[in-house]
């Protein structure tokens, strides 16, 4: 039996993930979560206590950390690295949460994997890359020079460089996964597609930044899980993978789906003012992923997975209602 150390596992992605790692492996599993505005325990109800433990705590305590990585065998066990502070538009409000969490929360936890030679896998994002024009046939590679825009993707490409460096000088047994906009159940209402969503469901209009025109590359949560836990399994130490399924959807295509799918009118939505600096297009070429591990995605039809992404937060107005006053108190500050 062997033990995954997860951080960030009351975030979206990390709740997904323990619930995917507990339904398709025979990890046991501990989460360490600072329980930060998107942390949410209700994302991890239901767990089976002889194989899930929760810690509440911040990556960047190294006395934690330490106490935490010593109850682990390098021989089996290893760290799942999700923690950070995650959305764009937070980063341009306050960068600080993002570089402690960010660079200092990855320093630490490198520093303690380490001196204990732990198995550490660190879940980054496409967005250390900076952005493509509209018509560049071109997608990110694991090759594509680092090029980030935000606090967010810069904190996130100094973690990306940390991990790298202790892999070389310091033999740390690393993997980096960089993966494209994910969408799916327990995203927190400040995301795109959830505020949409359950604007919609309020009776709200979506509310589409600058023009519409930016693209992003969609991938469910349960395939960027699936990819990470292939890494874990086949990845080669080292080495970065790019995760992504061919979703290439601009933002105004995904408002007039949700439209659709909720049957409003096709223009029912409000276009506001641009996030400063704003990406134009994500595009993932995830072919070493494939070819390496021979993963690939299951939602291929992103229509259909919106649509059962729709349906969750229909069916879970409990867990999203209590974040979506204050998201939208925040965003009414910044004018969008
Ligand atoms: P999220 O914001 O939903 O969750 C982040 C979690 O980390 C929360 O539970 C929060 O409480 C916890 N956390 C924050 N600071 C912490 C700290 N100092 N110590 C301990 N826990 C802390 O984020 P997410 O969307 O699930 O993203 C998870 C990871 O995936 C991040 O590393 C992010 O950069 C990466 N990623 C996200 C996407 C996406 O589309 N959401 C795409 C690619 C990569
Ligand atoms: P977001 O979910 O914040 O992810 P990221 O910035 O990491 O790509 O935003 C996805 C896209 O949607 C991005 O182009 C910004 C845009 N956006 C809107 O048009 N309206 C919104 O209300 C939000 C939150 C985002």
């Amino acid at each position: 039996m062997s033990t995954l150390l997860v951080t960030g596992g009351a975030g979206f992605i990390g709740s997904n993930f323990v619930r995917h790692a507990l339904a398709n492996t025979d990890h046991d599993v501990v989460v360490l979560d600072k329980l930060t505005y998107a942390g949410n325990l209700a994302s991890l109800g239901g767990l089976p206590p002889e194989r899930f433990r929760f810690v509440r705590g911040d990556i960047a305590d190294a006395e934690l950390v330490a106490d935490l990585t010593a109850a682990l065998d390098p021989a089996t066990d290893a760290i799942v690295h999700f923690a950070a502070e995650s959305h764009n538009d937070n980063s341009l409000a306050a960068p600080r949460p993002f570089v402690d969490t960010n660079i200092v929360g990855t320093f630490t936890l490198i520093e303690a994997a380490r001196r204990r030679d732990l198995r550490f896998h660190h879940i980054s994002t496409d967005e250390v890359y900076g952005d493509l024009e509209l018509d560049d046939p071109a997608r990110f590679t694991e090759r594509t020079a680092y090029r980030p825009s935000s606090p967010y993707s810069s904190t996130k490409a100094a973690s990306d460089l940390l991990v790298a460096a202790w892999v070389r000088s310091y033999g740390l047994r690393a993997t980096i996964s960089g993966c494209s906009n994910n969408y799916g159940p327990h995203q927190h209402v400040e995301k795109f597609i959830p505020r949409q969503i359950t604007n919609l469901l309020r009776g709200d209009r979506p509310k589409l930044y600058g023009t519409g025109r930016n693209v992003r590359d969609w991938i469910h949560v349960d395939d960027h899980n699936s990819a990470v836990l292939a890494i874990l399994e086949r990845g080669r130490i080292g080495e970065t993978y790019l995760i992504g399924a061919n979703g290439e959807r601009s933002n105004l295509d995904i408002v007039e789906t949700l439209l659709e799918l909720l049957g409003r009118p096709r223009d029912g939505y409000d276009l506001v003012g641009d996030r400063p600096g704003h990406d134009l297009r994500y595009a993932i070429d995830a072919t070493k992923l494939r070819t390496e591990t021979g993963w690939t995605p299951r939602y291929t039809d992103l229509r259909e997975g919106l649509a059962r992404t729709v349906d969750w937060y229909r069916d879970h107005e409990d867990w999203w209602a209590p974040q979506k006053a204050p998201t939208e108190a925040r965003y009414s500050e910044i004018g969008r």
